[in-house]
């Protein structure tokens, strides 16, 4: 029998958020409330999408009683508060901040990779980083079908991931220049019109970003393989939606191109556009508001026999972000036994 569910989502003002209401709308998610949750500075504004409009509340500990699961996109501070105070009242959230990735009793889902993980979740699940997100779900029929050994990845990410602040840097920026003004910068720690930036959140002690380790270390959890080797540049783009990426993969036995496209193209959620003779591949403003992700470009690695190359991008707010979450709200709903009672934390 089906029913309809209240759903909550925290950060339902921000840019991932919004997308969420989108997502839910678009793909059609049997919702008979959404409790529209942010800080307290919204409170009282209305936001329309597709289904209507809502009023945003201001999130307190009482927020998430009778729901029956909850999106969060609220940033890692929000998270750490509010996720086990829903769990323990048996609201399940799917987490897009990256505070719980790394914990043991978290699962961390793409769901056309690994969602059988889902299967030990104790009420907070976590959406991996836009990036790792999109690389995973591309390369996992590769995986599957012949394995992969080492990933070295240089990505091009729109402003959009950093939030509905840098879009209007990028913006503003690019109207100061055009209008011969001095330019000014809140969000990035340079000027990001015209210019790439090498830095995706804050550097590590090991000259790598966060934004690049996440790659490593949430590639290794997903694919449940922690001897997978995974390097990665992280470079942010002047685009506004839509992230990039050029990835090299070292397989474990030799996989022609023609092959690896064969295997992508039989793989859900994934579209190939590779005809580079006729100009057609994969780009960032193709992929604005779709939820596939898009590989092309795929060739041989000229440096290594077992390699292979590919150009993968998708919208970093949809399958990066909300639609992988909403995706993750699906299968929730799909068995009762992911979504009863209450978990301990
Ligand atoms: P608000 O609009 O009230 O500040 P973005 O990723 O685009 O920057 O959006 C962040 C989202 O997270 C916004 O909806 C923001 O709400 C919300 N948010 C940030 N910090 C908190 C907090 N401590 N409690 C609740 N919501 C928060």
């Amino acid at each position: 029998m089906s029913r309809d569910y209240k759903v909550g989502l925290l950060g339902a003002t921000g840019a991932v958020g919004r997308e969420v209401l989108n997502c839910l709308e678009d793909r059609g998610f049997p919702y008979s409330e959404i409790r529209a949750l942010a800080s307290e500075r919204s409170a009282g504004r209305k936001l329309s999408f597709p289904g209507g409009e809502l009023t945003v509340a201001a999130v307190t500990p009482k927020s998430f009683q009778g729901l029956d699961l909850a999106i969060f996109s609220a940033g890692a501070a929000a998270s750490r508060e509010y996720a086990p105070i829903a769990a323990r009242g048996g609201c399940p959230v799917v987490d897009n901040s990256s505070f719980w990735r790394q914990d043991d009793r978290v699962p961390l889902v793409v769901p056309e990779v690994n969602a059988q993980a889902l299967r030990q979740h104790r009420g907070i699940i976590a959406n991996p980083n836009c990036s790792t997100i999109q690389m995973l779900a591309a390369l996992k029929p590769i995986y599957d079908a012949v394995g992969i050994r080492r990933i070295v990845v240089s990505t091009y990410q729109a402003v959009s991931g950093t939030g509905q602040k840098a879009v209007e840097e990028l913006a503003e920026q690019t109207r100061q220049l055009y209008n011969l003004q001095e330019v000014t910068r809140e969000v990035y720690p340079h000027r990001i019109a015209f210019n790439c930036l090498p830095q995706v959140d804050v550097f590590t002690d090991n000259g790598y970003t966060k934004e690049e380790m996440k790659m490593v270390n949430e590639t290794r959890k997903i694919f449940g393989d922690p001897l997978i080797k995974v390097s990665a540049t992280c470079v942010r783009v002047p685009v506004f939606h839509g992230h990039s990426e050029a990835v090299w993969i070292e397989t474990g036995r030799r996989l022609e191109p023609g092959a690896a496209r064969e295997l992508l193209r039989r793989a859900p959620g994934l579209m190939v556009v590779d005809e580079p003779e006729a100009g057609r591949y994969p780009m960032p403003i193709d992929a604005v508001g779709r939820d596939e992700v898009f590989v092309g470009r795929v060739r041989a690695d000229l440096s290594h026999e077992n390699g292979l190359v590919m150009w993968i991008v998708a919208d970093n707010l949809r399958k990066g972000a909300a639609a992988n979450a909403v995706e993750i709200a699906e299968l929730l709903i799909r068995d009762p036994e992911l979504l009863k009672t209450s978990w301990e934390w």
